[in-house]
């Protein structure tokens, strides 16, 4: 099975993210993350629901959004309403997960949790049954460009393994500092979707810098 890449338009020119979005399409990208930071949980701010709609109509890529925010429940109907189609927040968030998630799947959308490096993996254990996707963070949330945590690579095949133990598929997803030198041993950990920024979108040729990252 081919991994899947998710270009974060973090990094792409936020002067011109319709063009961005239709370029990473172009050049082979398989979803489009979305990196929403709300200036609390994370102390950088990005965008919300207004520009995700405005970037709906630029490409037919899945709508990949990972909510950095501290009210994940309260905001589900507006991410929603501007065409997400995966909706993950943070385990650390203080909101009921369980009900955020089941109402992320009620809306029909795919629902997902987030850990950041330093939660363990059997953080996400009762959760299992209620998670499409998770996103297993090898930065520190926050902020693009930061460098790949390598102790991270034990936890990706632990959350693999649990996820593999469900009857139901779980993509796992890894993100932050993801490049084409550490990219192969990121998918042999388990990774089946990886997330990339900067590799991307500062590099002269997406198709390329996408294809870089499939291969060994
Ligand atoms: C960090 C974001 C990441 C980031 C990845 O908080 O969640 O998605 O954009 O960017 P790079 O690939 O540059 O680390
Ligand atoms: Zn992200």
């Amino acid at each position: 099975m081919t991994v899947k890449i998710a270009p974060s338009i973090l990094a792409a020119d936020f002067a011109h993210l319709g063009a961005e979005a239709a370029a990473a399409e172009r050049a082979g990208a398989d979803w489009l993350h979305l990196d929403v930071m709300d200036g609390h949980f994370v102390p950088n701010l990005t965008f919300g629901p207004p520009v995700i709609q405005s970037l709906r109509s630029h490409t037919k890529l899945p709508f990949d959004v990972h909510l950095m925010v501290t009210n994940p429940h309260d905001l589900l109907e507006d991410y929603v309403d501007a065409g997400a189609d995966h909706i993950t927040f943070h385990v650390e968030a203080q909101t009921d997960t369980v009900a955020t998630l089941q109402d992320i799947r009620n809306y029909g959308k795919k629902a997902g949790l987030s850990l950041r490096p330093a939660t363990p993996a059997d953080t996400l254990q009762n959760f299992m049954p209620y998670l499409d996707l998770i996103l297993v963070m090898s930065v520190e949330p926050g902020f693009g460009g930061q460098a790949f945590e390598e102790e991270i690579l034990h936890k990706i095949t632990e959350i693999r393994d649990m996820a593999d133990q469900q009857d139901h598929p779980i993509e796992i997803v890894v993100d932050g500092g993801v490049k084409p030198e550490n990219a192969q041993k990121i998918i042999e950990a388990g990774a089946t979707t990886l997330v990339a920024g900067s590799s991307i979108f500062k590099s002269d040729n997406y198709t390329t810098a996408i294809e870089a990252l499939r291969d060994e």
